[in-house]
């Protein structure tokens, strides 16, 4: 019988993979925690009306990528392609003190043609501010994302901003758009010529070559926005300016969920192959809380793909993403319960320690220190244990040596030296320097 395999579409990550998973998250915490954001989580899935109403009857995320089933008691569910709609369905039903600004980490599940970087289930990290219709949070929140990419290295962005303005304006370019794409619908794609007086703007984000010809030459909506947009826009990009965030306006941007108003923005990683470079994406979605049955909420936001990241990392030869590493690994040859306790110090100093298991030999010990990446191993055998000592030992060429001892650390055989026990925590923070 053969062996089950991940669906397709799915990836188990695992070994580097996950250390450098985990590294994202962690920097993404550290990032919104920042900026005073506050962890949300809710369900996997959700009432299909969610998402129908929330992202759009009229979206390809809802007509042809939602995983829809129904449980047990009879009820429609759709397992979430997003997170946005489940997070202002929590808000309207908790009413959260506002201003309500909120991260998240959660799979979403598209079925989408699998290819690198596009999966049917893949991992976002997501921020959502609620309350303020404030263009300085529009900033904020663009500039969040640019500084958690800063944070991790990544420099190959481009950051793609328009306006799909509001009730007022909106209705009115929609017509416009309408009326340009009838006068040229024989020039479109197959699927565009049938449905685009249904969604006009879905033209716009068409990936077909004859539709974006088409596209390049539309009345534009910056043309269109009303004054209040336009004041709204201006305040954006003048903020962007000041904090010196580079960005284009990207006139054919639409992005795929139908909520939006106002400022729409997403991080191109120009390392990546064109059709799957969006890093990251948002915008504002002042409606979406009134069209979930709630009052009246402005709020903003922006998802980031996991696996995007790790891919616009590795084009961009970021190997080392800081954490999931170990500073030290502790080898023990008195039976185990010294690196216990040894590992229990060093980690309560802050410092990230792994260890050996199983009682094994020195050189065994010392080769799975080698591949864990650490710098510095602490060694205490009956040497150590008699003379109230332990040994630190540098286990990388490139390791830092200790003052004055930077040509020890060259040779083959790695440098050495042994240190009271009482002088651990000096001695390895020292070192690691
Ligand atoms: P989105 O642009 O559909 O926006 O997705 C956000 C990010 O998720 C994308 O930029 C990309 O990195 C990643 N992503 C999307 N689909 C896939 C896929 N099939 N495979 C791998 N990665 C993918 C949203 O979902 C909005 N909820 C963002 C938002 C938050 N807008 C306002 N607040």
């Amino acid at each position: 019988m053969s062996a089950f395999k991940a669906p397709i579409g799915t990836r188990d990550v695992l070994g580097e993979e996950g250390a450098r998973f985990a590294a994202v998250v962690s920097r993404f915490g550290r990032t919104v925690g920042l900026f005073g954001y506050e962890l949300v989580v809710s369900p996997m899935f959700e009432d299909v009306g969610v998402f129908r109403r929330g992202v759009g009857e009229e979206s390809e995320v809802v007509t042809k990528e939602m995983y829809v089933f129904e449980d047990k008691g009879g009820r429609s569910l759709a397992l979430r392609p997003e997170g946005t709609a489940s997070v202002v369905r929590a808000y309207v039903q908790h009413r959260p003190p506002l201003p309500w600004r909120c991260w998240y980490l959660t799979p979403a599940f598209r079925y989408e043609h699998p290819q690198a970087g596009r999966y049917r289930q893949h991992h976002q990290l997501g921020a959502e501010a609620l309350g303020s219709a404030d263009p300085e949070l529009d900033v904020e929140v663009i500039g969040l994302l640019a500084t958690f990419y800063r944070a991790l290295g990544l420099r190959r962005l481009e950051l793609k901003l328009s306006s799909m303005g509001d009730g007022a304006c909106m209705p009115a370019y929609r017509a416009l758009l309408a009326g340009y794409l009838e006068s040229r619908s024989a020039e479109l794609c197959a699927e565009h010529r049938l449905r685009y007086s249904r969604n006009p703007l879905r033209v716009l984000d068409c990936k077909k070559p004859e539709c974006r010809l088409v596209a390049e030459a539309a009345p534009r909506l910056a043309d269109a926005l009303c004054g209040p947009c336009r004041d709204h826009f201006g305040r954006v990009t003048s903020g962007l300016d000041a904090l010196g965030i580079p960005w284009r306006h990207d006139h054919t941007l639409v992005r795929g969920l139908d909520y939006y108003t106002r400022t729409t923005f997403e991080f191109a990683a120009t390392a990546l192959d064109s059709a799957q470079n969006g890093l990251g994406g948002g915008g504002r979605y002042d409606g979406l809380a009134e069209a979930l049955g709630g009052p009246p909420t402005p709020g903003i936001g922006f998802g980031t793909g996991v696996e995007r990241i790790l891919l616009a990392c590795e084009a961009e030869e970021l190997a080392d993403l800081g954490t999931g590493v170990p500073q030290v690994f502790v080898v023990d040859l008195l039976g185990g319960r010294a690196a216990t306790l040894l590992a229990d110090e060093l980690r309560r100093a802050g410092v990230s320690t792994t260890r050996a298991f199983d009682d094994r030999s020195l050189k065994a010990q010392l080769r799975q220190a080698d591949r864990s990446g650490a710098r510095l191993a602490v060694i205490v055998g009956p040497d150590e244990e008699a003379t109230g000592t332990v040994t630190l030992r540098s286990l990388r060429r490139d390791s830092v040596a200790g003052p004055g001892e930077a040509d020890a650390a060259e040779g083959p055989g790695a440098e050495q030296r042994r240190v009271g026990r009482q002088d651990l925590l000096a001695a390895v923070s020292g070192w690691l320097r």
